[in-house]
């Protein structure tokens, strides 16, 4: 019978479509399997259903044999994923763009106001039983209505996010390679080249995918270009922000405050970040709601379904394979 491997437990529910027809193996253990164990466990399977913490490489592709014909990943990112071993080998990848969308950008949101408004750090005082009594002129923190968001890497993230940026009377700078003019028609974004777009906003968000290109992409001279006032927001990839430069900007207060979702070497955080106040921190859980890691294991599937019944999967990253 024709196997799939399953990395890491899924919803059970979304697996049975794939039962119906394949033998599903899945890990029973709730770890990451180290490369070897993935290697040991890939061998002979026609499709790996892999997560961002699974490194899919060519020894990979090799071990696992040429009667593997895709692996689909249940993220939108793939920086986990050698993609031009993949499509010189003819195995197609997937991902899982769109159903995260929402849960995305609103933890994106939520982490904007949380740092600005100190909220890990108040809830921190009032756990540790400090609070002495309402006082006019603590806690305080940056306003959010009506300032400027600027968004780097305007996809459908980063679209999304400033959309409910709206709600908040928020004015949108975004910058790219192109200019979309729907975007801009429908939230009133003006588009910016990317030192422009530090320079002038007040709160700057991430949505790049990670790849040689965008590794370090804010790095130190990125961070001096942003105001002493300003907030930058990560939910894309840890190492598209250099983290030393950016523990030395928070410490020395060259910017006023970071809120983290993804970090460079997950789960290590980087030297320094943890001790500072202006900083919120949360463990790469951007997309983490029953409903969208349900939806992303879903469409993971019905690729998988979709290749392995040599049709066309719906979100293909080496569509090229298909020829
Ligand atoms: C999460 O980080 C994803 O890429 O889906």
């Amino acid at each position: 019978m024709r196997s799939v491997y399953v990395t890491r437990a899924l919803p059970e529910p979304v697996l049975e479509a794939l039962r119906r027809t394949f033998e599903v193996e899945v890990n029973p253990e709730n770890r990451v399997l180290t490369p070897a164990e993935l290697r040991a466990n890939a061998a002979g399977r026609e499709a790996v259903i892999s997560l961002l913490t699974d490194r899919i490489d060519d020894a990979l592709f090799a071990a696992a044999g040429p009667q593997l014909k895709v692996v689909a990943n249940v993220a939108v990112g793939f920086n986990n994923m050698d993609v031009a071993a993949a499509t010189r080998r003819g195995v197609l990848l997937t991902n899982t763009p769109g159903v995260l969308d929402d849960a995305t950008a609103s933890f994106a949101m939520a982490l904007l106001l949380a740092t600005a408004r100190r909220l890990a750090e108040a809830d921190a005082f009032v756990r540790a039983g400090k609070w002495r009594g309402w006082t006019p002129d603590f806690f305080m923190g940056l306003d959010v209505d009506g300032k400027t968001l600027g968004i780097v890497g305007a996809g459908r993230i980063g679209k999304n996010l400033a959309r409910k940026a709206r709600a908040f009377g928020m004015s949108i700078l975004y910058s790219g390679r192109r200019r979309d003019i729907a975007f801009e028609a429908e939230t009133g974004a003006a588009h910016r080249e990317k030192d422009a777009l530090l320079r002038e906003a007040d709160y700057v968000s991430l949505h790049l995918p990670l790849s040689d290109e965008t590794r370090g992409y804010i790095g130190a001279r990125e961070l001096a270009l942003m105001r002493p006032s300003a907030v930058l927001i990560n939910t894309a990839r840890g190492a598209v922000v250099d983290e030393a430069a950016l523990v030395t900007a928070l410490r020395e207060r060259t910017i006023w405050g970071a809120g983290l979702d993804v970090f460079e070497d997950e789960p290590r955080i980087a030297p320094g970040l943890a001790d500072l106040p202006n900083v919120v921190l949360s463990p790469h859980i951007g997309s983490a709601t029953p409903g969208t890691r349900q939806a992303m294991a879903r469409l993971a599937v019905r690729n998988v379904i979709e290749v392995l019944n040599g049709g066309a999967p719906l979100s293909p990253v080496n569509p090229e394979v298909l020829g």
